[in-house]
């Protein structure tokens, strides 16, 4: 299709013509068929919702229509209206647009709609098996050609992907304002998410989904270096390297997939399973993991062999990570990392595939048999523990990866728990993440170039190097070995071909780093050194992003870890302090009512308006994180947010004092 009608087809929104309907493409990876939950009164609620998009006109035909394709996949997706051109991150200027900041989102969503980053595309779903940037094709359409005609005295509003229209606002005001799965907390239950999704109401965002800030499996890859790098540094006895050390765990979906990447680059042997072939295929044709197998004892021979030569390779087990466990456990092999990230957010709907069960028939009982389906998740769960426990017996540091794994196989009835009611394993936010990144304001901050052009990533790069080494010369001890991994990441990030998508770069900082990168690409992009506007933003897993008492907020332990003050708070000041848009989600990595998470993304123009947006939007964004954290007294966070104090008169943290243990003996 020409740009022209491209561009045309865009502001078209939903035709007015009907389009022919569009056969099923089997050679893609298709959401499984969710779960019949709507009674027959509640099945034509979903037929009104979904009709209400289209003139009357057009009814006759579309209700048979979507009616059939809620009996057959459960949920309304309206594929005859999916686009004929290509969705991906084009140039910005190549997006119709009155605004360039609505460009550059029009250019993000996309991004988030690829077929080669998302995992469900026809579905629009973009990773975690459930995690949508929009329920239906309808809403895609019409968010695009509002994003097309709006100003920058507009803002866009979106409820869970519904496109709910243009209200007047002014240019310093967020383009767009998104909500996802904000349901009243009394009905935050998984089922509950089943039955607003198939009436068309509600969508679960996931974290960058619904938000638009996804940039393939890279935004994760460094978050899951630090982590397995520092997983090693634990169980180092003396300061040796991970060479030759195995790192075994599940999934090579969309965030996921990044494991075998981060373990190669933390100089480990990853082993991965994975059980659906499409994901195997997928992030072995990518490059990402190296070499597959379906046989076990094949895969066992190839790792002998990896250990006796500490080779840095990543091999993937295409079956069930309970099958791999077990073997190891039988076998006797000795493994000193182990994890998990099967979606198991989303257990009950195709995040979690049971052990024993092929995967064509999981997903025929999770949709016909759902009960069934559900005790023979639990049954694998409660397994893969045992095999877990008597590999961690031996030795194999295992930690919880912000998937729900532990949650879920404790409800599962796994041996999981201490007596005190706690897990026997970490998260890997207590152990690692919150005290080493979180509690001192580091956290995934990102970048995509809007010109889609590798050399302006290039440049980007470039500057970020500098900036850090400048900023390393005078940082505290305690943040230097952060500092240190930051550095050597971007340096090889070019290296380690991370792109997939758009040309975005993530790069873990803190509010210093953060301000001084954005800072010097603005004055490039002012310049004309980098070509075109760039957009900044983070992952919602960050330092004040997300409140999820099993992730993000594990690491908190004056009982306010179940509050969601942070991540509210935190989307509410973004939103006037200059972000472009802003987002806030009901679940997200660790699934529906078990977190409230929320993100910006903000173009630099270059202009000097940005200049000062930038830095009062940053600096909060990062530092509310940090006195919550410090607040609840966390000794990293305390130092941090006095540091920042120190730096900026303005800033008046409220301190927490420490009570000598020994004067509360003895009180109850
Ligand atoms: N640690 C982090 O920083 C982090 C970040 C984001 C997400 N997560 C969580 O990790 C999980 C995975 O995320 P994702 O985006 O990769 O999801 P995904 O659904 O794309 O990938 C999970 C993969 O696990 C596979 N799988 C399911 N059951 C299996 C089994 N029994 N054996 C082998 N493979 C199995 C699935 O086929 C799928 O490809 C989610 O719950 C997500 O929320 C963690």
């Amino acid at each position: 299709m020409s740009l022209t009608d491209f561009q045309k087809t865009i502001l078209q929104g939903i035709p007015e013509i009907l389009p022919n309907p569009k056969p099923f493409d089997a050679s893609l990876n298709h959401a499984p068929k969710r779960k019949d939950i709507l009674s027959n009164e509640e099945k034509k609620l979903a037929l009104r919702n979904a009709l209400r998009y289209f003139d009357k006109k057009h009814h006759a035909v579309l209700a048979p229509e979507f009616a059939k394709e809620l009996k057959d996949y459960g949920r309304i997706y309206m594929y005859r209206f999916r686009p004929d051109y290509k969705i991906y991150a084009r140039s910005i200027d190549e997006f119709p647009h009155r605004s360039r900041q609505a460009a550059a989102i029009m250019l993000m969503l996309s991004n988030n709609l690829d077929y080669a980053v998302a995992q469900h595309p026809h579905e629009l779903i973009t990773y975690g098996g459930n995690g949508a940037a929009f329920m239906n094709w309808a809403q895609y359409l019409l968010t695009m050609k509002y994003l097309a005609e709006m100003t920058d005295e507009q803002t866009l509003v979106l409820y869970s992907g519904h496109p709910m229209g243009l209200f007047p606002s002014h240019k310093d005001a967020p383009r767009v304002v998104v909500t996802n799965g904000m349901v009243i907390p009394n009905y935050s239950k998984q089922d509950d998410w089943e039955r607003f999704n198939a009436l068309g109401v509600s969508q679960y965002g996931q974290m960058t989904a619904g938000s638009f800030m996804y940039i393939g499996p890279q935004g994760i890859v460094h978050g899951t270096t630090i982590t397995v790098l520092n997983a090693g540094r634990k169980i180092a006895k003396n300061n040796e390297s991970l060479a030759g050390k195995l790192f075994v765990t599940s999934g090579l979906g969309g965030m996921s997939g990044a494991q075998p990447k981060a373990a190669v680059i933390a100089g480990a042997i990853g082993i991965i399973a994975e059980i659906n072939p499409k994901a195997v295929q997928t992030r072995h044709s990518q490059g990402w993991v190296d070499e597959v197998f379906t046989d076990l004892d094949e895969l066992l021979k190839r790792i002998e062999k990896a250990k006796a030569n500490k080779e840095v390779v990543s091999l993937a087990y295409q079956g069930n990570i309970v099958d791999l466990w077990e073997k190891f456990v039988k076998e006797n092999i000795h493994v000193e990392l182990g994890s998990d990230q099967t979606s198991l957010h989303n257990p009950w709907a195709g995040g979690y595939y049971p052990v024993g069960v092929g995967f064509e028939e999981s997903k025929e009982m999770m949709a016909t048999n759902p009960e069934l389906f559900k005790e023979k998740v639990k049954e694998s769960l409660r397994r893969q523990v045992s095999a877990i426990n008597a590999l961690a017996k031996k030795g194999m540091y295992f930690f919880d990866y912000g998937n729900a794994f532990l949650l879920e196989a404790s409800r599962a009835g796994a041996d999981i728990m201490k007596p005190n009611g706690d897990f026997i394993y970490p998260s890997y936010v207590q152990d690692i993440m919150g005290p080493m990144c979180f509690d001192y304001g580091f956290g995934p901050f990102r970048w995509v170039c809007t010109s889609s052009k590798p050399e302006d990533l290039d440049i980007t790069d470039k500057i970020a190097i500098d900036v850090l080494e400048e900023i390393a010369k005078t940082s505290p001890v305690e943040i230097q070995q952060q500092m240190k991994d930051n550095i050597q990441w971007i340096k090889g990030a070019k290296k380690n071909k991370l792109v997939v998508g758009s040309q975005a770069r993530i790069l873990y900082a803190d509010a210093e780093g953060r301000t001084k990168i954005a800072e010097a690409f603005n004055n490039a992009i002012r310049s004309g050194k980098i070509s075109a506007p760039v957009v900044i933003g983070r992952d919602h897993h960050d330092v004040s992003g997300t409140d999820s008492p099993y992730r993000e907020t594990s690491n908190i332990y004056d009982g306010s870890k179940y509050t969601a003050d942070m991540a509210v708070q935190n989307v509410i000041g973004d939103s006037f302090r200059g972000a472009t848009w802003v987002s806030i989600h009901n679940g997200g990595g660790v699934g529906w009512g078990e977190v409230i998470n929320g993100g910006f993304g903000m173009v630099l123009d270059g202009s000097a308006d940005t200049d000062r947006r930038l830095k009062m939007m940053l600096f909060w964004d990062v530092n509310n994180g940090i006195a919550r954290r410090s607040w609840a007294r966390n000794e990293g966070a305390v130092f941090a947010i006095k540091r920042a104090m120190e730096k900026n008169p303005e800033l008046k943290v409220t301190l927490p004092n420490f009570v000598e243990d020994k004067l509360l003996e003895n009180l109850f």
